[in-house]
């Protein structure tokens, strides 16, 4: 049991890369994938010599039980994977929803099901969400609702799964992740003024409460906000 592995869907960049990195770091077998096969081996490559990328799109969810079949005994399963959704009432984009919606939903729990005679029972899940989910702001409906159900996503797991651990993280807007990085400044000043830390989410502290409710054997059902307070103000 001792070579099994961790698997972070969505791991080729963002959070997902950098808690797969984490553990590659420690010497663990890793898989990381993305939605295509050519950049999930390229991210591995970099990552390092125990990782390996997969390719399988989560908004075709049927293409995926194929695309895992060679994975063998998992203990961490992270399900980091996201294609953001701009998407309001005013000009409301049916299709990027279904996408959206059928990748954090349909995919998410797939991966699951593909994966589960590789589930040991001490074996845990971490899904990511996010705090859209309780702060909506204009053009978030699709990543408002998909990040809400995540909470209950990770209640039926907890349920269908046992004795296997499922908990979500659910950060707010992380400072330093590719995707904010260059955010305008004003932006950034604003969500700093409205942090009771005075300052943003680090990626490095996501991964340390990924950590935690992946590898502490008292954590389940637990949908874990990472904002500096964020949800206080
Ligand atoms: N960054 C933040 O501040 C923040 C805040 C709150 C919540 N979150 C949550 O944290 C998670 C990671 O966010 P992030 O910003 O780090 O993500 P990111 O940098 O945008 O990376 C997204 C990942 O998802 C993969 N992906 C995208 N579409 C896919 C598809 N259709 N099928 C399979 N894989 C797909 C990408 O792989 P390829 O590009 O290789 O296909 C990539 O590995 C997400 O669930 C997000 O909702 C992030």
């Amino acid at each position: 049991m001792a070579s099994r592995s961790v698997v972070v869907v969505g791991g080729t960049r963002g959070l997902g890369r950098e808690l797969a990195q984490f553990y590659a770091d420690q010497g663990r077998d890793v898989v990381v994938t993305g939605r295509a096969a050519a950049g999930a081996e390229a991210s591995a490559a970099e990552i390092g010599a125990t990782a390996r990328g997969i390719g399988f799109d989560l908004s075709q969810p049927e293409t995926i039980a194929d695309a895992l079949a060679d994975v063998g005994d998992v203990q961490y399963l992270v399900l980091a994977a996201i294609d953001r959704d701009s998407n309001s009432m005013k000009d409301y984009d049916v299709a990027a929803a279904i996408r959206l919606a059928t990748l954090k939903l349909v995919g998410y729990t797939e991966v699951v099901h593909a994966l589960l005679p590789r589930l040991a029972d001490d074996s845990a899940i971490l899904i990511f969400g996010g705090l859209a989910r309780d702060r909506p702001y204009p053009g978030s409906t699709t990543v408002t609702t998909v990040n809400g159900a995540v909470t209950s996503l990770v209640r039926t797991l907890v349920v269908e799964l046992a004795p296997r651990r499922v908990n979500a993280i659910h950060p707010a807007i992380v400072g330093d992740s590719p995707q904010w990085k260059g955010m305008p400044p004003e932006r950034f000043e604003a969500l700093v003024q409205r942090t009771p830390t005075g300052r943003l989410v680090t990626m490095e502290e996501v991964v340390d409460a990924s950590r935690f409710l992946l590898e502490n054997g008292a954590i389940n059902g637990i949908n874990l906000a990472v904002d500096g307070g964020w949800l206080c103000m």
